[in-house]
């Protein structure tokens, strides 16, 4: 096992799942957090109101060298999650606050921070590639407005909290996030990276695009974002040494084995999250992974992963 520590969360492992994997249901949450090698457990991006999402086929997972999904918030709404984290567990337990609005997102983060529960974390969605608008996180101006907004009405956050951000492109961009992560300063963490929006693939067989809603398109995850996930995680890490700031950042895109997750760490990340592989193998693939691992730090000589 590899302990970390994400704001004042402590992780008995470095591994957990994804947003959006293996983490709408109750089943799955238990599934999840009886597994050791799982560090944590993210819910499924919610809504104040449980909604059913898109419809199927809205998974792609045929191809080895990735996926592409688009799920369309299909989850059981934040009132549900919160029973979730109020039934005995000893992981942390982070909601991913999804959401329409500000006015949506205040709204859920005010019920959280109300329901007096411990050992918990936010993962504030700002990247969802497949509703409406994608999220504020694709400018800094609109990520800038959002939290103003929300820090306005919630103040300090009573939790460790943090944000899902797309994947970005360019310097220019890492740059102005970080400007926006540091004025508003309440950010103990960031997870990089969503899935990369607007990827289609096509069934040979009938002509017809993979996934049916979105006129086929959806977010790319799987090995082919590894390389855009590192660099991410790299480019933000750099940004906040250079800035003396204290805020971490979480790994996500493309983890498949444990070099992926050695990546990761030679990358700055203080964690990292598996989707596409948990989506394949099941809850199974955090020992294997872990294990893989393991032998990499050995070989390395590397005894702490912080
Ligand atoms: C969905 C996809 C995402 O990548 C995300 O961040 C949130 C929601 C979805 O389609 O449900």
């Amino acid at each position: 096992m590899n302990p970390t520590k994400i704001g004042n969360l402590h992780l008995p492992n470095f591994i957990y799942n994804a947003a959006g994997v293996w983490d709408t249901t109750f089943d799955q949450y238990n599934e999840l957090t009886s597994r050791d090698y799982c560090g944590a457990f993210v819910t499924k991006s919610m809504t104040l109101a449980a909604r059913s999402g898109n419809e199927y086929p809205k998974y792609h997972f045929s191809n080895p060298g990735y996926s592409i999904n688009s799920n369309g918030l299909e989850n059981l709404g934040l009132y549900t999650y919160l029973e979730f984290a109020r039934s005995a567990h000893h992981k942390p337990f982070f909601f991913s606050v999804g959401g329409f609005s500000d006015t949506e997102r205040i709204e859920m983060l005010q019920t959280i921070q109300n329901g007096s529960l411990g050992n918990i974390g936010i993962e504030l969605n700002m990247s969802c590639p497949n509703v409406g608008s994608a999220g504020p996180a694709y400018s800094a101006q609109t990520l800038q407005d959002s939290l103003n907004a929300i820090f306005t009405s919630i103040g300090k956050p009573h939790c460790t909290f943090g944000l899902k951000l797309p994947p970005y492109f360019l310097q220019s961009e890492i740059t102005a996030i970080t400007n926006v992560i540091k004025n508003v300063q309440y950010i103990d963490f960031i997870t990089c990276i969503n899935s990369v929006p607007n990827a289609i693939d096509y069934d040979i067989d009938n002509d017809l695009p993979c996934i049916t809603p979105n006129d086929g398109y959806g977010g790319l995850g799987g090995k082919a974002i590894l390389p855009i996930g590192l660099s991410n995680v790299s480019r933000f890490k750099r940004e906040f040494d250079k800035n003396g700031m204290s805020c971490q950042i979480i790994g996500c895109g493309g983890v498949a084995t444990g070099a992926d997750v050695y990546k990761y760490m030679l990358a700055g990340a203080s964690a990292v999250q598996v989707g596409t592989t948990l989506w394949r193998e099941g809850p199974d693939c955090f020992q294997r992974i872990n294990n893989e691992l393991e032998t990499i730090l050995q070989r390395r000589g590397v005894n702490r992963v912080l």
